[in-house]
């Protein structure tokens, strides 16, 4: 079993970005969490961050054939990309959403996800914890079908 972990722009600056809402670990920290879970499960993992809406289209189309499911953190493309929501529309494979602070207590501009409306699970608010729980439970899902 394939996951694809996809981060979204800014998600990079993990551990310089206000660290009174992401936290103080950093963007390699969170690959390496990722990393460990994904040996835990047994599952193969491929993380992808990019800044550009366009890359990360293109590799959610990627993914079609090549990956069994798909964790996403589109971080502010959450609330503006309806092309990142066609793409994960498009691919059709199992996905989650992430989002590491509550963007449900925040700005309002941010209570709309996009993206999440093709996603069947949703962890928000929960920092790192939510990329390792969203695996945790698409393993199963997928198992379990
Ligand atoms: C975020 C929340 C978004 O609103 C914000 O633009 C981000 C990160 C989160 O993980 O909490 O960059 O997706």
């Amino acid at each position: 079993m394939k996951i694809l972990v996809i981060n979204g722009p800014n998600l990079n600056m993990l551990g310089i970005r206000e660290p009174g809402i992401y936290g103080n670990s950093s963007y390699d920290d969170l690959c390496r969490m990722i990393r460990r879970k994904a040996e835990e499960l047994q599952v193969e993992v491929s993380i992808f961050q990019s800044n550009s809406e366009g890359d990360i289209v293109t590799r959610i189309q990627q993914a079609l054939g090549q990956e069994d499911a798909i964790v996403i953190n589109p971080a502010a493309y959450t609330h503006t990309s309806i092309a990142i929501l066609d793409a994960l529309k498009a691919a059709a494979l199992p996905a989650a959403e992430v989002h590491i602070s509550d963007v449900t207590k925040r700005e309002s501009f941010r209570s709309i996800s996009y993206a999440g409306m093709a996603c069947g699970r949703h962890y928000i608010g929960m920092g790192f914890d939510g990329y390792l729980k969203a695996m945790e439970d698409l393993v199963k899902d997928i198992s379990s079908r």
